[in-house]
């Protein structure tokens, strides 16, 4: 009971935070997300949704989390779709039709073009790798109290690119700061 309590509210916490994002600076007070939102009763999950594409879910899930399109905006999947051969130091090489497929998914259901609305999640900054959501700029002020000891020298995380290890509903867009756990430490506290 209590669980799905919790479940149903984070949806609508997701719901509300996802949809104000894009043009809102700073958020990290997130105002209004213990109160009701007039987005709150668009019942779907705005932004953020789950993966709804089965060979994404192979293709791009089998060596990491399969990250939610809602995590980057169009242009930057553009850009890790065209540098599949050098990714992240490895090689994702994909048949051109599969990439052209899946480049196609990802694009339609961005952060911002949103079929489900747009997220808070903006273009990082360019660099010598193809775009990281762990370097966009609502990323890395939301995660920079997480200290060094529960990511990097945790063994059971090891890096902030394994968002479920963290964040046990991320399949399913559920990111709520109140849903976390970190592995070998509990529950989030701020
Ligand atoms: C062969 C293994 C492999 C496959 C297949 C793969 N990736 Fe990756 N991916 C990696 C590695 C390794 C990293 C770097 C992880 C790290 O730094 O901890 C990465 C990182 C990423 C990141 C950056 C995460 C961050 O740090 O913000 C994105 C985005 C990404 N992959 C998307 C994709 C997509 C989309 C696909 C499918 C087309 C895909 N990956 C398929 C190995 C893979
Ligand atoms: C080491 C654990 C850890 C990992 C790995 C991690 N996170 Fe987090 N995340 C946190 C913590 C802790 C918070 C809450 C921070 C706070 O409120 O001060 C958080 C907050 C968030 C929030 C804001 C939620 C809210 O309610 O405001 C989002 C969105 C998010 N994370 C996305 C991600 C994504 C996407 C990934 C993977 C690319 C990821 N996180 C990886 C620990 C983690």
């Amino acid at each position: 009971m209590k669980k799905l309590h919790i479940a149903a509210l984070s949806v609508a916490l997701v719901a509300f935070g996802a949809s104000t994002v894009a043009w809102s600076d700073d958020d990290d007070d997130d105002g209004g997300r213990k109160g009701k939102s007039e987005h709150s009763e668009r019942g779907g999950r705005a932004g953020l949704g789950p993966v709804t594409n089965e060979r994404y879910l192979t293709e791009c899930g089998g060596c990491h989390f399969a990250y939610l399109p809602g995590l980057l905006p169009a242009a930057s999947w553009g850009q890790v779709m065209d540098t599949l051969d050098k990714h992240y130091g490895d090689d994702a090489t994909l048949e051109p039709a599969v990439k052209d497929e899946l480049l196609a998914y990802l694009e339609a259901n961005a952060a911002d073009r949103g079929a489900k609305g747009k997220t808070r999640f903006t273009a990082p900054p360019a660099g010598k790798e193809p775009p990281r959501i762990t370097q966009t700029a609502y990323f890395t002020r939301k995660h920079d109290e997480v200290p060094v000891s529960q990511v990097k020298d945790n063994p059971k995380v090891g890096s902030f690119s394994n968002c479920q290890a963290c964040h046990p509903g991320a399949d399913k867009g559920n990111f709520n700061e109140d849903a976390v756990v970190i592995p070998g430490f509990g529950a989030y506290k701020d």
